[in-house]
């Protein structure tokens, strides 16, 4: 059975084309809006550790901030072979961010 967990407000959402960051238990969460469409992701980058959230997002990927690779935010894929974050489903209910985590 899925297993939602609040993590954020809708109202505390990123504005559309970009990107924050939220903590969720012991981990942080990349949220981003692409043209209106919510994704979230691991925000801990494969190459050294960035913070994807962080990043500004470009053709809708998101972009690290330390060295550009660029992820996709709904398959959590990087230009990179191989290279893929955890992508989580989310749903808003009633104003609340629910994620599966
Ligand atoms: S840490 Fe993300 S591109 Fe280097």
């Amino acid at each position: 059975m899925a297993n939602f967990t609040k993590l954020t407000t809708e109202s505390e959402l990123p504005p559309i084309n970009e990107a924050k960051e939220f903590p969720c238990g012991d981990k942080l969460i990349c949220v981003a809006n692409v043209n209106g469409e919510i994704s979230a992701m691991e925000n801990v980058c494969l190459h050294r550790g960035g913070p994807l959230g962080q990043g500004v997002i470009s053709k809708g990927k998101v972009v690290c901030p330390w060295h550009g690779w660029e992820w996709d935010p709904k398959t959590g894929e990087a230009q990179a072979p191989g290279a893929k974050v955890a992508v989580y489903t989310v749903k808003i209910e009633n104003g609340d961010v629910m994620i599966e985590l």
